[in-house]
């Protein structure tokens, strides 16, 4: 029988700690800015969830269709007895890599959310009571100390959310996962790629308006954690490609010239009418860029699949020989 082991690495004062931190530096400098992982509250992940079901938003889809050609060379070229997700969410497509690898002993989800794990983990170890589940409350840009599992190790990056780290953090990251990796190992990267502008933007403006909702629900989070008085009502979802540095960028705009207070930082922010705070980028790469950027980090990339309709890339990548 398998079990569900979860271990917090971020105890709950770190998080707020962080979050004071990160609302400090961002919206005291302009252009006004929040990191995107202060989405993921129980409610940010349920939306986060919703978004990939919508017609416009491709990369689930595209990334599942990958999966579900792909899985099976996967595990023969990895062999992984431990599986380790960074930002695994609800683990939806992993099922694909789960099923695929016959040696699996460990599944190692890493996530922020603590909601999102803990609803996937339990419903994993009922599903698979032939692997252990041990799920990790982590910031996986922060160092990460993984639990002492059997090799080999497939490390599994997906949904595109390495575009959420900007050049300079996803080199830092790239890095650290190398250290986590010993030869034999291996990198599993899913990347959204670089295409037409109006594709990206309405996978990032739906519709119904879901993303609006998730956006601005990074507002209910510093509202609830922080004490502050965010009206989201008196900001506009904007999505917009910036194509010099080809990634999407997710802001939210301020409706008036208003003053925001963040009684547990001290603060009251001024947003003057028209002033957006960017609360998201989601880079767009190409097979050249990416694979450079996994040299630079020690990485080799060995394989490349990408959907039919070339929307969306895996990669594999092993640690270089020297
Ligand atoms: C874009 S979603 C992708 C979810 C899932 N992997 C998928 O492909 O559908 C990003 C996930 O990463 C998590 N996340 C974001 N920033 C994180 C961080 N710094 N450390 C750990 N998890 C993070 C979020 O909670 C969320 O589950």
């Amino acid at each position: 029988m398998s079990s569900l082991h979860v271990t917090r690495t971020l105890p709950e004062d770190a998080t707020d700690a962080a979050l004071r931190a990160d609302v400090r530096d961002g919206l005291t400098v302009t252009p006004k800015t929040l990191p995107p992982k202060w989405f993921y509250d129980a409610r940010g992940s349920e939306l986060f969830d919703k978004i990939t079901e919508l017609p416009e938003y491709y990369p689930t889809r595209a990334e599942r269709e990958i999966l579900l050609a792909r899985a099976a060379e996967i595990a023969a070229a990895s062999r992984a007895r431990t599986l380790v997700e960074l930002g695994s969410g609800s683990s939806e497509k992993t099922r694909f890599l789960l099923d695929a690898l016959t040696d699996l002993h460990t599944y190692v989800p890493v996530d922020v959310s603590e909601s999102a794990l803990v609803q996937a983990g339990q419903a994993l170890v009922e599903e698979r009571p032939d692997i252990d589940v041990h799920a990790l409350i982590a910031d996986f840009t922060a160092r990460l100390t993984l639990p002492d599992t059997p090799g080999p190790r497939l490390v599994a990056f997906l949904g595109g959310t390495i575009g959420n780290l900007l050049p300079a953090e996803r080199a830092e990251f790239l890095a650290s996962v190398r250290g986590l990796l010993s030869p034999g190992d291996a990198l599993l990267l899913g990347t959204d790629l670089v295409k037409d502008e109006e594709v990206l933007v309405r996978a990032y403006d739906d519709a119904a308006g879901v993303t609006a909702e998730f956006n601005k629900n990074v507002l209910a989070v510093v509202n609830r954690e922080l004490g502050a008085d965010f009206d989201p009502d008196a900001f506009e979802h904007v999505a917009l490609w910036d194509a010099g540095n080809e990634w999407i960028e997710m802001r939210l705009r301020s409706r008036t010239a208003q003053t925001v207070k963040i009684p547990a930082v001290d603060l009251a922010v001024e947003f003057a009418a028209g002033e957006e705070l960017r609360t998201e980028v989601s880079a767009k790469f190409r097979k050249e860029g990416i694979s450079a950027e996994l040299a630079a980090a020690g990485l080799t990339l060995t394989d490349w699949w990408t959907d039919p309709q070339n929307r969306f890339a895996l990669s594999l990548s092993t640690v270089r020989e020297h």
